[in-house]
């Protein structure tokens, strides 16, 4: 979603700030701007579309207008207004000697703005942070003070707000505020960075300080003061920040997404390392703050996510009751927050989430833990909000994921969700210990396998290449695959902008077998297991339609023959864990007809790495 960085010290300003806001173009923006502020004077750039376009405007500019060491910027993720130069941020008041950068949404901006119009105000976008900019600058008026400014103006916003707000008659420091929006505080000597994301600022600095909710912070060149939401000046918490620089690098793959995919053996690696050995030791899981006799109470679970998370959430509600016995809701957290969920101290809640930041998700954890329910967060973001929400907490350790596309924290995700599973089965004694031994034992097996299908692409690269040009797809599968097929087909359409849609196999004949005929592909997905047959009665029914279809297997059978129109054999695996290994087919087959019909891969247009409103 929107990016943020925010500089003030000795270098060109214009020079941190975009190379930062190139950092954070990954998590999805439509356009981008800066203001750079010296001796009394704002310079405000802006350009639709790409970071380039702003560049090049800033090419074209005298060096007198853009040598300041102090400025914001910005990426916008339209949610307020098109996406054009007059909604582009920073943001400004009537006489220009405010500026403002924004992430997240102020709820009660229709509220406010017929009262600042009505106080002189032009208003020359759509934008709700255009509010913020005129009633900061109003506060300025009264107060005299940047930061006093600030920090009354915020008491009347509602909504969501990460924000950098700079004044001309103040050039030696930048205001940043925070509520329900991530922003960090970078530590340099004499120097500063403000920005929404590590990424950003990685290069020049590896202390930070997290703004919390309802905090302000005064950042000059040597100095920064953090101040509570009763304005009270607290202590600076500096923290060391988690990533190197060379995570951003695409290592030699034409996307990042490609690198992600393949990364996906190592990802298996790590979520194991430390807590599975081997079949006969049990689970470790340290983070897991319940012991024996808690995890016997729990009598329900819930899991709240969305999108990919959500996806692998619902495998795990399949291996959860599976293993555990304990009944397990799945649920979107945007559809959790909004009706009275039954949850109590004996509930588990899930949380899921690579970003750690998906604001639904967030407000659903806030609203989970006022039942008293226990809460554990599985995230690639140790640092995130989440994070700090947690009651348990099982980091995935993916490594940061610059797809906008999820695939290699999918698989993370899904392997934390296998190991949690067999820790709460292990400590409540559920099942008996053959059948977890087995699924340990392959869960152990899966790098080599997943290595196997990466090894050798070409079927799925030609699979995609013949299909790339149909306008529609239906995935199919039952059980625990039937997860695998949502994912599949969400990952097509984010990225090609194909109609994909995923169905359990056996609900085809209750309505969408009418959309088929030879201009709809069927891909389905056949394990050897219970559901095998029945999803090759479906296979059959669709052929008679004339859909084409490709099949994913791990099972070599005469039947396919006459019946697939393309195959993908993946190696031999057990029912229960082949979503992990049925998932990459899926991936490659998206990334592939993608690429092939030239598409954004790794920023798909309208998408956002990390939605950060609800
Ligand atoms: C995945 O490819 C998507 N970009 C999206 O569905 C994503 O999974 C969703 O927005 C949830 O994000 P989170 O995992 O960071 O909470």
């Amino acid at each position: 979603m929107c990016g943020i960085v925010g500089y003030i010290g000795k270098k060109r300003a214009v020079d941190v700030i975009l190379k930062g806001l190139s950092y954070l173009e990954y998590r999805g923006y439509d356009s981008a701007g800066i203001a750079l502020i010296s001796n009394n004077n704002t310079n405000i750039f802006k350009a639709p579309g790409k970071l380039s376009n702003l560049k090049e405007i800033l090419c074209l500019e005298k060096e007198e207008n853009i040598n300041a060491t102090m400025g914001i910027g910005h990426t916008r993720w339209a949610t307020h207004g098109l996406p054009t130069e007059a909604n582009a941020h920073p943001h400004s008041c009537n006489c220009k000697s405010l500026t403002i950068v924004h992430n997240g949404i102020i709820e009660n901006y229709k509220d406010l703005k017929p009262e600042l119009e009505k106080k002189g105000c032009k208003f020359i976008s759509q934008t709700d942070t255009e509010v913020a900019a005129h009633l900061i600058a109003h506060e300025f008026e009264d107060k005299k003070d940047l930061l006093k400014a600030v920090q009354s103006a915020v008491k009347k916003l509602k909504g969501a707000y990460a924000f950098c707000v700079t004044h001309k008659s103040m050039p030696d420091r930048i205001i940043a505020a925070r509520k329900n929006a991530p922003l960090i505080i970078g530590v340099g000597e004499g120097e500063n960075f403000i920005a929404s994301d590590i990424p950003a600022i990685i290069e020049y600095t590896k202390k930070a300080i997290y703004l919390s909710d309802n905090q302000v912070a005064e950042i000059k060149t040597d100095s920064i003061k953090i101040y509570d939401e009763n304005d009270t000046l607290i202590a600076n918490k500096v923290e060391n920040l988690p990533f190197e620089p060379i995570a951003l690098s695409k290592m030699g793959y034409k996307h990042f997404m490609l690198k992600e995919i393949h990364e996906q053996p190592d990802v298996v690696r790590n979520v194991l390392v430390d807590k599975l050995h081997d079949e006969d030791t049990k689970v470790i899981l340290d983070d897991v703050k319940l012991n024996k006799e808690q995890l016997s109470k729990i009598n329900r679970i819930q899991i709240i996510a969305c999108g990919t998370s959500l996806h692998a959430g619902l495998v795990g509600k399949y291996i959860l009751e599976e293993l555990t016995g304990i009944p397990t809701d799945v649920e979107a957290s945007s559809e959790y927050i909004y009706r009275n969920t039954i949850a109590d101290e004996n509930t588990l809640v899930i949380g899921i989430s690579q970003s750690g930041e998906t604001a639904d998700t967030i407000t659903a954890i806030k609203q989970a833990k006022e039942k008293n329910s226990h809460i554990l967060i599985i995230t690639n973001r140790k640092d995130s909000a989440m994070a700090r929400l947690a009651d348990s907490l099982l980091p995935i350790n993916a490594g940061i994921e610059v797809s906008v596309a999820a695939t290699k924290s999918y698989m993370a995700q899904l392997l934390s969700l296998y190991i949690l599973t067999i820790f709460i089965a292990e400590n409540i004694n559920s099942k008996e210990n053959g059948h977890i031994k087995d699924i340990k034992k392959e869960l152990l097996t899966l790098p080599s396998k997943l290595e196997s299908i990466l090894n050798d692409t070409k079927n799925i690269e030609n699979i995609a290449k013949k299909y790339s040009s149909f306008k529609n797809f239906i995935f199919i599968a039952r059980g625990i695959n039937y997860p695998s097929a949502l994912e599949g087909a969400l990952k097509l359409k984010e990225i090609s902008y194909i109609n994909a849609t995923g169905y359990p196999a056996g609900e085809l004949k209750h309505g969408p077998i009418a959309m088929l005929d030879e201009t709809m592909p069927v891909l389905a997905i056949l394990n050897e297991g219970i559901v095998y047959d029945k999803v090759l009665s479906n296979c059959e029914e669709a052929k008679a339609r004339q859909a084409k279809l490709i099949g994913v297997t791990n099972f070599i059978d005469e039947k396919h023959k006459n019946l697939f129109d393309d195959m993908v054999s993946i190696p031999e695996i057990s029912d229960i864990v082949s979503p992990a290994l049925n998932i990459v087919v899926l991936q490659l087959l998206a990334y592939h007809i993608s690429e092939y019909l030239g598409k954004d891969v790794d920023q798909p247009r309208n998408l956002a790495k990390s939605v950060t409103v609800e």
